[in-house]
């Protein structure tokens, strides 16, 4: 069965059983009142439609049914094995207060094992797990005992059903928001034990080595939690689904890993006639981070050295490494080839754009890789491969690993404080961070511009903003941050008088590299709660860092003096064409220079 019929199928089961199909939500995290942020992209499908769980009513209605993009970045070292992506669907059907555990887990099971309306896998080859209770909440034996009637009036024999603690068998995103205990249902998808029921050793033990696979997940959210602990219950018991598109695919496709699927075959294909080295590993690496780059340039994240654009910078880099070892010179048939699979599925990565970011960082990767490569073997240290190269500390380290040899990272720190120092007598030293960017002059102006109104958004609307969000094209650049008033008139004005006197002040944009800790402690604007490289840029606008009207955490590229935001000619100015709400309590202003 194609993914495209698994997709199509699930969405069908469900709308026929009185669910809304709602579309997929970005995979940048927003962070409405509620919402919980404390990762930088969705890495499950219940993120988005966290208040409605908390309770909101949905304009949908109390059953919906979806398909959402997610990804997942705490794996990222671990891809290359069988089952895992950085980049997966994920299939959901949803109770916000409707249906609980009852209908919850028959129609689960209906679906995974029905011939003609679901996917038609063999019930014999099914297990669960349960919760089997703790202070926090009591074992689930409601889940249990429909599991047994359904094994029961199914006829399926043996032990199926195991009771696993939290660790196992209890949903949370992060320390706040829904939760609650779930029932997971596992496959053995190369058929190992022939249908026969598993003891709970055996089962424990086939799931360390991954003889079974986990397919399905249900949790029934019951619970709030507050700064990681349980504050009550929720006024309504939701249902959360949560089953990958890529490992049902894989059961179904008889294959016993996600790459050899319909959703990276193609992909790892084309890798194959590419290459000059094959390597397994590297060509799933190489598969995965494409994949997932690719959807994050279609939500509009660009490459750079902090948050999301640093994710995403990490992805290409390593998918251009792994690349190198397979002896392939461009990725840009394998950048195709993803296109491809998701030609009438997902519209925002088939954008020309899109294949343009992406080997524009490659190009420049690819040069910082051969020349610091150069270096490393002729031993140069890992500060001068830095700071002459551009070549990352992490990758030094990386390469260091694989050869044997051990790299002094004191040594780099002690070097990097002297740097650091001398930048700060006066020198304005900029260290050359491989920040080089042949990217249209419109979009670097439209990025300080970007830098300019933060700023004067917080002068104007005082400090409790905060950015979430910023996409660039070449006709406007668009901002998105929390406040939860449409802006006036008056402060619309304000703020456009602002960056305009900034633009007039012809003031110097500059940059400068820091480890995460000084850096954080210039004050300099940057996300809260994310994870950073242990070193980050910092680009200010004004004369000095101490002095500079404006400062952010930030990859580039920028301008050199905000006169040139004036265009050419000198005449433009920054106008707000638009300001409106993007999400409850975030408002959107588009803007332009002309
Ligand atoms: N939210 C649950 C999960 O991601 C369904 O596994």
């Amino acid at each position: 069965m194609t993914s495209i019929e698994i997709r199509t199928r699930f969405l069908n089961f469900f709308a026929k059983r009185e669910h809304a199909i709602i579309p997929s939500s970005s995979l940048i995290t927003t962070d409405e009142k509620g919402i919980t942020n404390s990762t930088l992209f969705i890495s499950a499908g219940m993120q988005p439609l966290i208040p409605y769980l908390l309770g909101k009513p949905h304009p949908e209605g109390t059953r919906l049914v979806d398909v959402q993009k997610v990804l997942r970045t705490v794996d990222i070292d671990d891809i290359g094995d069988k089952t895992h992506a950085t980049f997966f669907e994920m299939l959901g059907n949803w109770s916000l207060g409707d249906y609980f555990k009852e209908e919850a887990i028959n129609w689960s099971y209906e679906f995974l094992t029905d011939k003609d309306e679901g996917l038609g896998m063999d019930p014999n080859r099914l297990y669960v797990t349960v919760f089997e209770g703790d202070a926090n909440a009591p074992r689930d034996e409601e889940a249990a005992n429909i599991w047994k009637e359904i094994f029961k009036k199914n006829k399926i024999e043996g032990e199926r059903i195991y009771y696993l603690p939290a660790k196992n068998n209890w949903w949370e995103a992060g320390e706040n928001g829904p939760c609650g205990p779930d029932t997971e249902m596992f496959y053995d998808v190369s058929n190992t034990f022939k249908g026969r029921g598993l003891t709970h050793t055996e089962y424990v033990e086939a799931d360390d080595n991954r003889e079974v696979v986990e397919i399905w997940n249900n949790v029934f959210m019951q619970y709030e939690k507050k700064n990681g602990k349980i504050i009550g219950k929720l006024p309504k018991p939701s249902v959360d689904t949560g089953a990958g598109l890529e490992r049902l695919a894989m059961t179904l496709q008889g294959v016993d890993n996600v790459y050899d699927t319909d959703l990276l075959k193609p992909v790892m294909d084309k890798i194959k006639e590419l290459s000059k080295n094959w390597d397994l590993v590297s060509a799933r690496i190489v598969s995965d981070h494409i994949r997932a780059s690719i959807f994050l340039i279609g939500e509009g994240v660009l490459p750079s050295n902090t948050d999301r654009g640093y994710v995403l910078r990490k992805l290409i880099r390593r998918a251009v490494r792994h690349s190198d070892k397979l002896v392939i010179s461009s990725l840009v048939p394998v950048i195709e080839s993803v296109q491809k699979i998701y030609e009438n599925i997902y519209i925002e990565i088939q954008d020309t754009l899109v294949k343009k970011v992406l080997t524009d960082e490659e190009i420049k990767f690819r040069e910082t890789l051969s020349k610091g490569l150069k270096e490393f073997e002729k031993g140069t240290d890992a500060f001068t491969l830095f700071s002459s190269y551009g070549f990352p500390l992490e990758l030094t380290l990386e390469l260091a690993k694989e050869k044997g040899i051990n790299i002094d990272i004191e040594k780099f720190n002690e070097e990097f404080k002297k740097h650091q120092d001398l930048s700060r007598s006066g020198a304005e030293q900029k260290f050359k961070g491989g920040l080089a960017d042949d990217r249209d002059p419109q979009i670097i102006r439209y990025h300080t511009a970007t830098h300019l109104l933060h700023q004067a958004l917080h002068d104007v609307l005082g400090e409790g903003i905060g950015q979430k969000g910023s996409n660039i094209t070449l006709e406007r650049l668009r901002f998105d941050f929390s406040y939860d008033k449409k802006m006036t008139d008056e402060e619309k004005k304000k703020v456009e008088d602002i960056v305009n006197d900034k633009i007039n002040k012809a003031l110097p944009v500059q940059s400068i590299s820091l480890s995460r800790s000084e850096a954080e402690k210039t004050g300099a604007r940057h996300f809260f709660g994310e994870k950073y490289a242990d070193i980050v840029s910092i680009y200010f606008i004004g004369d000095t860092l101490e002095t500079a009207y404006s400062k952010e955490f930030c990859g580039g590229p920028h301008v050199k003096n905000t006169n040139e935001l004036a265009g050419p000619e000198g005449k433009w100015v920054f106008k707000i064409q638009k300001e409106e709400a993007s999400s409850q309590g975030v408002r959107r202003i588009k803007a332009v220079l002309n």
